[in-house]
Parts: C-alpha cells; structure tokens; sequence
C-alpha cells in the first residue's frame, strides 16, 4: 500500500533535515528525524555507560525509548535536544546505528509513527526509501559536494563526515544507498527553497 509519506535518505549534509523540515512545514505534514533518533539512543548509551557493541544491551535499552524529534528532541519526555552533536555522539552514533537489534526497535517506531499520521509525514534518514518506507508515494536521494556538507556542518569536521559516511555505506544491514526508484536531487548549488519546490513539484505529478 502507498503511505502519505515522502522519504528522503542522503549523507551527512545533504540537506536532508533543513528540506524534510520545510517539506513538512509546506504540506501541513509531520516531521520525522530519524538520525536523531539513532543520536538520541546513542546519548542514552552514553549517560548510561553501555557497552556500544553489545546488541542486546542496546537494543533493550532503544526498546525502552519513545522518542520525539519535532518540534524539539524528547526521550520519554525529558527534551534532550541540545545534547545531541556533541563530539563524543557524532563519534559513537554510527557505530550504534550498526546494531540490528537497535535498528528493529527504530523502525518499529518510525512505522507506528506514520500509522498515527495518515495526514502525511516526512521521513529523512539513511534507510528511509530502502528499508523503513519502500511504499513512500515519493522516495528523494539527496547528495552535495563534500566541501558544500562540511560547510553546512559547524558541529563537524571534513575527516569525521566522511568517517561516518563510509561506516553508514558499507554496513551490513540497511546500508545509505539510492533506492532504484528514489529522485536524486543534488543541494550543492540549490537553495532550500529551490529543492523543496522542486520535490513539491513532483509530489504534483505523482
Ligand atoms: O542524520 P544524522 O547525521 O543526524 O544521523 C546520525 C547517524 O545515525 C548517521 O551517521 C547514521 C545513523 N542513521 C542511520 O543509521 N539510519 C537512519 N535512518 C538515520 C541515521
């Protein structure tokens, strides 16, 4: 069945959340964040003192979070969103993001979370077109130049995005790849403005 939502994946500084944000914003539609989803859990791991390998530990620990990301980052309630792109987060989130067991508990509620928005929802990830919504009535690829996503990136370095983009590619499960029939829409040279009519656009003619 093709759900009210439009799925965006890309690497770090796509544009992803800037676009999804003001997508959501134009269509009079929810927002979803899942990166800060996979962020919010690993800040939890953190406080915790987990071990970041053990899947088990983890993925218990994801299963017991209700996440928020719109319009502020909540973990069971408590507003965690200025703590999420510390150093030590945007070290440790892709390693966590590799956990199948931590995957499943995230897809679960990134799934339930469309069910309660029939209205339409905008999801942006990693594996949003591949794995969690394949049936998005519109599924976008986002990419720029690595020079315009370090630009677009105060909080991280050229050497740390590229890091984080070659561990979310090659992983086993739900790797960052453009699904066969996801809209490439490369931001380099684009305002948000522009991409956003631009996918509006095609939402039109769909
Ligand atoms: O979009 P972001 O940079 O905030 O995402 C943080 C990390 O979370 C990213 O490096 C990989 C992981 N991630 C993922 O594995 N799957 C998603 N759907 C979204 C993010």
């Amino acid at each position: 069945m093709t759900m009210n939502v439009v799925a965006i994946d890309g690497p770090v500084g796509s544009g992803k959340s800037t676009v999804a944000r003001a997508l959501a914003d134009a269509l009079d539609w929810r927002f979803l964040d899942t990166g800060a989803m996979y962020r919010a859990v690993t800040c939890e791991a953190l406080r915790h003192g987990s071990n970041l390998d053990d899947d088990h530990v983890l993925g218990e620990l994801a299963e017991s979070l209700e996440i928020e990301t719109s319009p502020r980052v909540t973990v069971n309630g408590r507003d965690v969103h200025d703590e999420l792109r510390t150093a030590a987060t945007n070290a440790a989130v892709s390693h966590v993001a590799v956990l199948p067991s931590v995957r499943r508990a995230m897809v679960h509620q990134q799934r339930a979370f469309a069910q309660r928005h029939p209205e339409g929802v905008v999801v942006e990830g990693r594996d949003i077109t591949t794995v969690v919504f394949p049936d998005a009535r519109l599924k976008i690829f986002l990419t720029a130049s690595l020079d315009a996503r370090t630009l677009r990136r105060h909080d991280e370095d050229a050497a740390s995005i590229q890091r984080r983009d070659e561990i979310d590619s090659a992983r086993e499960h739900s790797p960052l790849r453009q699904a066969d029939d996801a809209m490439m829409v490369d931001t380099t040279e684009k305002s948000v403005t522009d991409v956003v009519e631009e996918i509006l656009a095609c939402l039109l003619h769909i």
